[in-house]
């Protein structure tokens, strides 16, 4: 019997090293990992941006031609190496004698982790506070007060920062608990409640109002490819990388705690189903109530905080729907900001630093910079501290990171390790890490070659240019 159980991580901790305790253990992770603010708030504001369903066909094209070959590059890579990402891609690329340039993916990918935990945790706080409103009850009667929740709580340096801070206490309290007893324990329970609350989100447009879930589905899955330009095509592109948390260091961390046992192919292709299941029945549980109550499905970010808050201030049984909502974002937030940190405490234990220290180190600093990318959505406003390169001329901090992170670091790092893994590790090695039958290696390696580093390079130069 393959050893996939508690008997595992018991051997691994024994050893100095932690290990999922099941394969459901990480699959779990990494899919909390995966879904994310990414899912379900911006997922559903970015197809109603881009007309619905056309982006989606090539969204779900990205994710299986481009993202799950690339997913299958980190959990392999990880696993190989064993070690934090910056120490696990050096020692892959030390056992395939390649040139030590290559190590530079680690540090990209630990990097990108670091900057997105500092905005992210930022977004993740914007969530909290309308847990609390949506207690309270949105008034119907006054519509323009619902509406300027979300600006105002934009324009409050003090109120952002007090969320902010509450969300990476919460992160680095599970983190510092560790991969069994913190992240798996946290996985257990918050993966499982999310699937339910969405459930309950749409079984409730089903019962109340099941035409405009009919008119949701129509909007999410007929293509009109008409509404479909370049620029929607590279943002369906990207947002696939930043669902499957890709080249941002969370899954190679996560891969090397993977026992050898676990099938590399059949769990990427499992994680990115749950991510993008997810994020469809994110689809289903907002549109229903945003073409329900006669509003713009195109309002851009402020999709869920200020049109949906209008829908629940109007519907039977919003002050329950409400704040169940919102738990779902901060849930949903809270497992991947888990993923991020890993990437730099598992790094920083490396360096003998303890994993509570480590947790608190790694928390403490994106809490810092954290800090000025909310600053920059109010006082500082008209400052871009990044002027001098072209590309941020007009950026504040927040947008500057977010630009740097999504249409740099992570398409370059995807990039090279598609290359490394394709082209320059071993074959053996990588037919050891798939362990899979020859078909499947061949298509998969044969993916991982062409069509993964062509559709990054696209996106990337498009980006650039
Ligand atoms: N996949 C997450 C989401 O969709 O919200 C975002 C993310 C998590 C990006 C972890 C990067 C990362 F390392």
């Amino acid at each position: 019997m393959t050893m996939t159980t508690d008997a595992a991580a018991a051997q691994g901790e024994a050893a100095g090293k932690p290990v999922w305790s099941s394969q459901l253990g990480f699959i779990l992770a990494a899919a909390g990992s995966a879904v994310g603010l990414g899912n379900i708030w911006k997922f559903p504001y970015m197809t109603g941006e881009n007309g619905g369903g056309a982006f989606v066909l090539v969204y779900l094209g990205c994710i299986a031609l481009v993202g799950i070959p690339a997913l299958m590059t980190e959990m392999l890579v990880g696993r190989r190496g064993g070690h934090s990402p910056i120490q696990s891609v050096r020692d892959v690329v030390a056992e395939a004698r390649a040139p030590r340039a290559w190590g530079w993916i680690g540090i990209i990918s630990t990097l990108a982790a670091f900057l997105t935990l500092a905005f992210y945790s930022v977004v993740a706080g914007w969530a909290m506070p309308f847990v609390g409103h949506s207690i309270a009850g949105f008034d119907a009667a006054d519509p323009e007060a619902v509406q300027a929740l979300f600006p105002n709580l934009l324009a409050a340096p003090d109120q952002l920062l007090m969320w902010h801070t509450v969300f990476m206490v919460m992160t680095i309290f599970i983190s510092a608990r560790g991969i069994n007893r913190g992240i798996e324990a946290a996985v257990k329970v918050m993966m499982p409640t999310l699937v339910l609350i969405l459930m309950l989100l749409i079984g409730y447009s089903a019962v109340m109002n099941m035409d405009s879930l009919r008119q949701a589905v129509v909007f999410l899955f007929r293509p009109n490819f008409g509404a479909l330009t370049t620029e929607s095509t590279l943002s369906a592109l990207g947002h696939a990388f930043f669902t499957l948390s890709l080249a941002s260091g969370s899954m190679l961390a996560y891969g090397s705690y993977l026992s050898k046992s676990t099938p590399i192919v059949r769990t990427a292709v499992t994680v990115a189903a749950v991510d993008t299941a997810v994020a469809l029945m994110a689809g289903l549980a907002i549109f229903p109530l945003v073409f329900q109550y006669g509003m713009e499905p195109a309002a851009g970010p402020g999709l869920v905080f200020a049109t949906l808050p209008l829908a629940f201030a109007q519907m039977p049984g919003g002050d329950i729907l409400g704040p169940v909502f919102f738990i779902l974002l901060v849930i949903a937030a809270w497992t991947s900001s888990l993923s991020m940190i890993e990437s730099v405490v598992e790094w920083l234990q490396e360096k003998g630093i303890g994993r509570t220290a480590s947790a608190i180190l790694a928390g403490g600093a994106a809490w810092a910079l954290g800090i000025l990318c909310l600053l920059s959505l109010n006082v500082m406003s008209g400052f871009a501290p990044l002027s001098f390169i072209p590309a941020l001329e007009d950026k504040g901090m927040m947008d500057a990171l977010d630009y740097i992170v999504t249409n740099v670091l992570m398409p370059l790092g995807a990039l090279a390790l598609a290359i490394f893994v394709g082209y320059i590790m071993p074959k053996d090695a990588l037919r050891d890490e798939l362990s899979t039958s020859a078909r499947a290696f061949g298509i998969v390696r044969g993916m991982i070659r062409t069509i993964t580093p062509i559709g990054i390079l696209v996106i990337f130069l498009t980006n650039l240019i």
